[in-house]
């Protein structure tokens, strides 16, 4: 009998999200508290909850077959996997944020400035793009204390309700790209398995046409 691996975000803005999913297209977990796998009780599917920034590489690597992940890391981690479809929850900016008191025009303004950030490849493709030069420091987290402390002087991160900028005195002063869920599968899917993957997408596109 085949499973579906599924990986999904252990905690944080996808995780919720992602399983109220899984609970409207019927599928019921059993899930132990802080457990880190479950399985479905009438669905061939079993969860690894794992952190989302590793989820394109656990999918690339057949860990899990499939996965629920930000845009924003799928297109920053560049992993091979097969975008399946975009899942319309947990919209949110990939934005530039500045000091509040800081009269911010444009993205030149960023010229010789450092920039924090947890996507130095989707912040440099852009800077690149826009010919500005600004030093890029990579951090994995707490990115919005980066100029209170002295550690750059303008930071790149995901902004969803903006409170997070809001309680750290910045501001969003620049759209890098918008980002959602999306579900993304390994490449070379055995043909039972893709069958499963199948069942699940026509219940996701039911329970989505029955939002519309
Ligand atoms: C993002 C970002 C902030 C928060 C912003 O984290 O790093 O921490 O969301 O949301 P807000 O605008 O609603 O305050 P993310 O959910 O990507 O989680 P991670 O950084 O822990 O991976
Ligand atoms: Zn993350
Ligand atoms: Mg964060």
């Amino acid at each position: 009998m085949n499973v579906l691996k599924i990986a999904i975000q252990k905690s944080g803005r996808l995780s919720e999200d992602s399983l109220k999913l899984i609970k409207e297209c019927g599928i019921k977990l059993n899930n132990g508290k802080g457990k880190l796998k479950a399985t479905a009780d009438n669905f061939p599917l079993e969860f690894l909850f794992l952190r989302d920034d590793d989820i394109p590489g656990y999918v690339e690597d057949g860990v899990a077959d499939l996965g629920i992940v930000g845009e924003n890391v799928l297109v920053e981690k560049e992993n091979d996997v097969e975008l399946v479809k975009k899942l319309g929850f947990s919209k949110c900016r990939l934005s530039i944020g500045v000091d509040r008191n800081w009269d911010y025009k444009n993205i030149h303004e960023l010229e010789g400035k450092s920039i924090a950030t947890s996507y130095p490849k989707i912040l440099g493709n852009y800077l690149k793009g826009k010919k500005v030069n600004a030093e890029i420091h990579e951090i994995s987290g707490s990115v919005e204390i980066a100029p209170s402390i002295g550690l750059a002087e303008a930071v790149c991160d995901i902004v969803s309700s903006g409170s997070t900028l809001l309680s750290n005195g910045l501001k969003e002063a620049d759209v890098i790209m918008r980002s959602e869920a999306v579900l993304i599968a390994q490449n070379a899917l055995s043909a039972d398995k893709r069958n499963i993957l199948n069942q699940l997408i026509f219940r996701i596109n039911a329970v989505q046409e029955g939002k519309q």
